[in-house]
């Protein structure tokens, strides 16, 4: 099986690569390596995979129609697709509005589009993400809550995503499962995510800015339990039942809300070290809590996340103390 894997050097990307590899499938990455965060970061990641067998990298751009077209032609051996390239990041949304609309909105489309042309293709999953579920208060969120309410443009081109592969899925019969990734950590993670900047702040006895006292909810998935759910899925293509496009929307988190406040006692603890704290209010476009419904993944794929927050936490302060000590560097 050949799949083509987007985002490879990403957090999420290459772990899920590595998973694809160590069974013995063959991956084609493709990742436009650009400068979001730490371009070191990304090279470092792409230096893992790098070399191993059956796997080959693209540095290509998602929204470049002609890049697309020239990868089309040279795998049409291609037979899933795993589509985690985008412009991440919920407040950065704010600030460069166009660079989530060129990744996530005409980005997808090419994915879509080289989907819906791949003659061998059987399954695409996608990343979308929980922000999706915006102003909902209905907890824990579920696949058949509303998702009408973003509260950031980011969120606004995922659930676009989720939108035009219902539309893929009905006129062309592309099989898909949009994945909807709660708050992520782990080794080899995100430097512009929280449990990132407040270790980064922790260990240079700088001061961590906290919204709204530390009472924010989030429900933290360790990257392993996410991995491990990503391939489930791919493993499980979806099929057409009489007139219904074969799409899905999975939840894959957790499933346990918790503060904001113990992320930074587990930090503390982790890293050795007290933060210090400067109160500030919460950015209109973060979401107060999040809380996943995993019962349909579960259901499907047998997932069920085994790495609680107080075991993943000091897996990653470790794994950044390394990064650090190397000065960031593989
Ligand atoms: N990490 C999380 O907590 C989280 C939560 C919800 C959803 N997601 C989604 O999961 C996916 C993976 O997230 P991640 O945390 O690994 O992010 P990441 O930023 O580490 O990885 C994304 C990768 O995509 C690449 N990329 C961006 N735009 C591109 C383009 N136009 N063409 C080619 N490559 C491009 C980037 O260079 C980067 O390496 C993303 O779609 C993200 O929106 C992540």
């Amino acid at each position: 099986m050949t799949i083509l894997l987007t985002g490879a050097a990403g957090f999420i990307g290459m772990h899920v690569a590595e998973a694809l590899l160590a069974r013995g499938e063959r991956v084609v990455g493709l990742d436009n390596v650009n400068g979001y965060y730490d371009v070191r970061l990304k090279q470092a990641r792409l230096a893992r995979l790098a070399g191993r067998n059956g796997y080959d990298f693209v540095k290509a751009d998602l929204a470049d129609r002609d890049s697309m077209a020239a990868l089309a032609a040279a795998h049409p051996e291609i037979t899933r697709i795993v589509h985690l390239a985008a412009q991440a990041g919920v407040r950065y949304s704010m600030q460069d509005p166009y660079a989530y609309v060129a990744s996530n909105v005409l980005g997808h489309l090419g994915i879509l589009e080289l989907a819906r042309h791949a003659k061998r293709l059987d399954h695409l999953v996608y990343a979308s993400s929980s922000s999706v579920y915006g102003a909902n208060q209905t907890l824990p969120f579920s696949e058949a809550d509303r998702v009408d309410t973003p509260l950031s443009l980011y969120a606004a081109t995922k659930r676009a995503d989720e939108l035009m592969g219902y539309a893929y899925g009905h006129l062309f019969g592309v099989p898909q499962t949009g994945l909807r990734f709660f708050t992520v950590y782990g080794p080899w993670g995100r430097p512009d995510m929280a449990y990132w900047l407040f270790a980064e702040a922790i260990m240079a006895g700088e001061p961590i800015d906290l919204f709204d006292g530390g009472t924010l909810r989030r429900d933290f998935t360790y990257i392993d339990d996410i991995v491990a759910g990503v391939v489930g899925a791919l493993d499980r293509p979806p099929v057409a039942v009489s007139d219904a496009p074969p799409v899905r929307l999975l939840n894959i988190g957790n499933n346990r809300s918790e503060s904001v406040a113990t992320l930074i006692a587990l930090l503390e603890s982790a890293l050795g070290r007290r933060a210090m704290i400067r109160e500030v209010p919460r950015p209109r476009a973060d979401v107060a809590e999040t809380f996943a419904d995993i019962a349909a993944i579960a259901t499907l794929t047998g997932f069920a996340p085994a790495t609680p927050l107080s075991v993943g936490i000091p897996r990653f302060a470790a794994w950044f103390q390394g990064w650090r000590h190397r000065g960031g560097a593989g």
